[in-house]
């Protein structure tokens, strides 16, 4: 009973990483789920691909698409003409996609459309932003997805609207964090982070990549000065995604308290984070491994597909003026952030339950 685990892009290979471990586990215990590992070739990079394959004991793919980069039409072309030949040669008895990235919308619909089953992992979030090509993949692929796997009580409410019948939705959790807690105590410390002579607790840790925050150098550029200026002297570490190093070479010069560095292994980000004064990013999955450390987190956008962030945990929305930095960064220099709890589910067994759930769905006893 094969099922295919499709990854693209850096954020899905956290999400995957737990499963295949529990299908393995399962297998070793007599189970019948098998899996083929399909990596669309989206993200292609060391940095941005392999480095997680080897941290986080992932196998090497089985199938590698190679689609490489291209507008967001290329991409999602190629990742389904190739992943279609590839279901029409040997197809599974599943197609198992996470997130919201470009490869989980092209394979989701590659399959379906071989009447295939597709299941989603992290299924039903919505940040009702249209303009963001990830919540445009997330409806898509929810819209043609048989067994939805959620990590909150607002994604099951949203799927609940969009008519999908209770017993098509499994609240499991967040493999995200099932990764983060399995590696706490593996988390190691950047080489640099010495020689910048960095403390804990005495540096922020910023990653921007969305386009609406990085395509435009001028906002760009006041959003890097309001973050610089906001740290009061202490520095920013900033991991730079390829897709922001093109606008950051445009600009130049970058603020003297800001460090750009290269994108970070996953052991090594989550060191960072767990150490850091606060985050201050536009990433949506950060905002969960921020609230599972405790640490505090300002996103800098104007919505958000994870609202338990904010409402359970360490995270506010700020918006993406950059004026609006200012008055929340006084409130972390003054002690006043809030404690921030664990949403509900987020306990490290997620996958155990997507793996018990898919034994019944696939083959029940
Ligand atoms: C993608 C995801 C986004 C996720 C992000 C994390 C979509 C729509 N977006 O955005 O949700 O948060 O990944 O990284 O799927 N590039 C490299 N090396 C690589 C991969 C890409 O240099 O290994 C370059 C590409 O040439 C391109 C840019 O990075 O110029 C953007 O890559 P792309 O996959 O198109 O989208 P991301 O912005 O990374």
């Amino acid at each position: 009973m094969i099922v295919d685990i499709i990854a693209g892009a850096r954020p899905n290979f956290m999400k995957i990483a737990p499963i295949i471990h529990a299908i393995r586990a399962r297998t070793d215990q007599g189970g019948v789920l098998r899996f083929r590992l399909v990596h669309t070739g989206q993200h292609y990079d060391a940095r941005m691909s392999g480095d997680f394959f080897v941290q986080l004991g992932i196998p090497e793919p089985d199938v590698n698409l190679e689609v490489g980069s291209g507008s967001q039409a290329e991409q999602t072309a190629a990742i389904m003409v190739r992943y279609e030949e590839l279901l029409l040669n040997a197809p599974p008895a599943l197609c198992l996609v996470v997130g919201d990235v470009t490869s989980t919308m092209a394979c989701a619909i590659a399959a379906k459309k071989l009447c295939i089953p597709v299941a989603h992992v992290e299924a039903g979030i919505r940040s009702g932003d249209m303009t963001m090509p990830e919540e445009i993949n997330r409806m898509v692929t929810d819209s043609i997805t048989d067994w939805f796997f959620t990590t909150s009580e607002v994604a099951n409410a949203n799927l609940r609207i969009a008519g999908v019948g209770e017993d098509r939705i499994f609240f499991v959790g967040n493999t995200m964090i099932d990764t983060l807690l399995a590696n706490m105590d593996q988390l190691e410390k950047p080489d640099f982070f010495d020689a910048l002579d960095l403390a804990p607790r005495r540096y922020f840790v910023t990653t921007l990549h969305r386009p609406a925050n990085v395509d435009r150098g001028d906002g760009f550029s006041k959003m890097l000065a309001a973050i610089a200026d906001g740290a009061r002297g202490l520095p920013v570490l900033f991991p730079v995604h390829p897709r922001t190093a093109k606008t950051l070479r445009e600009i130049g010069d970058v603020p003297a308290n800001v460090h750009l560095v290269e994108p970070q292994p996953y052991l090594q980000f989550n060191w960072l984070v767990k150490n850091c004064l606060a985050v201050i990013t536009d990433s949506g999955g950060i905002t969960e491994e921020a609230t599972v450390m405790g640490v505090p987190c300002m996103t800098l956008r104007d919505s958000t597909e994870r609202p338990e962030t904010v409402d359970i945990g360490t995270n506010v929305l700020i918006g993406t003026d950059p004026q609006a930095l200012a008055p929340v960064l006084d409130a972390l220099f003054e002690g006043k952030w809030k404690a921030g709890g664990i949403p509900p589910l987020w306990d490290g067994q997620t996958a155990l339950r997507i793996v018990d759930a898919l034994e019944q769905l696939l083959a029940p006893q």
